[in-house]
């Protein structure tokens, strides 16, 4: 984990309220897609924790929804901007467990953190599925961007404005090997029910301190009490218990 000064490279939208972030500054501590950054933001007492949709060098690509107060100030971050960024969180995506034919499954915001899995995999000559699901096609954004590293992508929506008509669970390929997968918590349950794999889910909950020192983000698993920015966002589908 690093506390580093990075600084707005630039900043596009790429929907109505969804924008695309690149900061420069010293990415050493970001080893594992699925890792998450967590941002001050001037007057906010708690930092905002988004997760790493891209690493080059000393850049960082991050892809955010405006849902608040702290997003919305983000995304008036202009080029040369300085941002304090603690670097290097959570355990991330492990693609030792994909086997040869892993099926990425992105809802909505949960699609940033699947964009540098999807690299890494292709990069172990993996060959990589994607289903990205929006509610409607002025949500739809980075179907190109995995389409350009090689991967076959199919797109859902909810209203069937664009691509599938329906929810991620109803574009699954006839054949996968492991599933990775990041949204909200409705989708991440229906893809538990549905898939015959094993499967890494991504899970976001409210945090205090982002790096395990305040509890504030612990659940109960199968395996005992574990804080979501530490022994996760990521969980392996055998050790997730659903609270109602
Ligand atoms: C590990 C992790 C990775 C994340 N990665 C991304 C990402 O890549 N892209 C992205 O768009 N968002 C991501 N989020 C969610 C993002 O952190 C919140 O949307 C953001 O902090 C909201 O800040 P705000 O000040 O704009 O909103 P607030 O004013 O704090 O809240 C506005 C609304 O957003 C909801 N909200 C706030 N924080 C969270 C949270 N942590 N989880 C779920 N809902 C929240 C609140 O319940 C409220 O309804 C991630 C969250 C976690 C925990
Ligand atoms: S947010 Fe503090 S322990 Fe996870």
């Amino acid at each position: 984990m690093k506390d580093s000064l990075f600084t707005v490279a630039s900043q596009r939208r790429l929907t109505e309220n969804v924008y695309e972030i690149r900061l420069k500054g010293d990415t050493s501590a970001v080893v594992l897609p699925g890792q998450f950054v967590n941002l001050k933001l001037d007057g906010f007492f708690l930092r905002r924790p988004l997760s790493v949709c891209d690493l080059e060098g000393d850049f960082l690509t991050l892809i955010y929804k405006v849902v608040g107060c702290g997003t919305e100030q983000l995304s008036r971050a202009e080029a040369g901007e300085k941002l304090q960024v603690l670097t290097g969180l959570g355990n991330g995506y492990d693609t030792a467990l994909s086997g040869t034919a892993p099926l990425l499954l992105g809802g909505g915001a949960g699609v940033p953190p699947l964009y540098l899995l999807a690299k890494r995999l292709r990069a172990e000559g993996k060959a990589v599925s994607t289903v990205l699901g929006f509610n409607t096609v002025g949500e739809v954004f980075y179907e190109a961007e995995f389409r350009n590293l090689g991967c076959a992508v199919a797109v859902t929506t909810a209203d069937g404005s664009y691509g599938i008509k329906g929810f991620v669970t109803d574009a699954l390929p006839e054949t996968y090997t492991h599933v990775y997968t990041c949204g909200p918590e409705p989708m991440l349950r229906a893809v538990y029910r549905k898939i015959t794999t094993g499967g890494s889910f991504s899970f976001e909950k409210r945090m205090g301190c982002g790096f395990g020192a305040c509890m504030g983000c612990s659940c109960k698993t199968e395996t005992g009490y574990k804080r979501i920015c530490r022994e996760g966002p990521v969980l392996q589908k055998e050790e997730i218990r659903w609270e109602d």
